[in-house]
């Protein structure tokens, strides 16, 4: 078995041109923090939302709501809001919050903000710890999330998740009229890449995948938990 662990291959097998084509994807995306002008159209917003109606729910309970917006005035604002932030933040933590990084946020074709419906929590009526309900919630979510990345992708469009932090939360939810009990989970600019990112580094499958049982030997220490790699 051990054996097994070890021959495994370092690439995956190419199985088809669709399995291709979905890796190709897959691989394709990244997290594009430099837009250029240039308008997503409404056929490819379309698509990117029909991804996301695809995304797998716990439950099937679909938590998703997504506000979208093509207002300039609106993401100058998201994008001031974000600076107030991490100006805020940057007085109170010199060391770990460096520049003003966020100017990704305000100058796009499209935002997208992700917010998701809480109630449905009540629906995963075999789930009774919150914590797991609030697993299942934020799991349904990022599906929805990466589908639509994905579905951009594929039509060289860019996107980078942006979180929302509690400091940002209730300016972006007056902006953008979004109602209790709504929570406001991430900010997704959608827009051309001035140049496609390179691919940040990944560990290798054998690193992170253990055939039949957990391989200690592979339990990272302390100081490997971290950005990954650290740059
Ligand atoms: C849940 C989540 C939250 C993230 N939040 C931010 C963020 O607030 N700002 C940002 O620039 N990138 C954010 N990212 C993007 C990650 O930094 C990025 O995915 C990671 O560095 C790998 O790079 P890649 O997406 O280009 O492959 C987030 C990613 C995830 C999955």
């Amino acid at each position: 078995m051990a054996q097994a662990a070890k021959a495994a291959p370092s690439q995956p097998a190419a199985i088809n041109p669709a399995v291709q084509t979905l890796m190709s994807v897959i691989q394709k995306r990244r997290s594009v923090r430099v837009y250029k002008s240039g308008k997503v159209s409404d056929a490819q917003l379309n698509t990117i939302l029909e991804a996301a109606r695809w995304a797998p729910s716990g439950a099937n309970t679909q938590p998703w709501e997504f506000v979208v917006t093509r207002d300039r005035k609106k993401m100058k604002r998201i994008r001031e809001i974000y600076d107030n932030e991490w100006r805020q933040r940057k007085r109170e933590d010199p060391v770990n919050y460096k520049g003003l990084k966020k100017d990704y946020v305000g100058d796009v074709s499209v935002i997208v903000l992700a917010c998701g419906d809480p109630r449905t929590k009540a629906v995963y009526l075999t789930t009774r710890q919150q914590a797991d309900r609030e697993k299942l919630f934020q799991a349904s979510m990022a599906n929805a999330v990466q589908q639509m990345m994905l579905a951009a992708a594929s039509m060289n469009l860019g996107t980078v998740w942006v979180s929302v932090r509690e400091e940002v939360e209730p300016e972006l939810r007056k902006l953008f009229q979004v109602p209790e009990p709504l929570r406001l989970l991430w900010v997704v600019p959608i827009g051309h890449a001035r140049s496609w990112p390179k691919a940040k580094p990944r560990r290798a499958v054998w690193d992170f995948a253990h055939m039949e049982v957990y391989d200690p030997k592979k339990l990272r220490p302390d100081s490997e938990i971290r950005p990954w790699p650290k740059n």
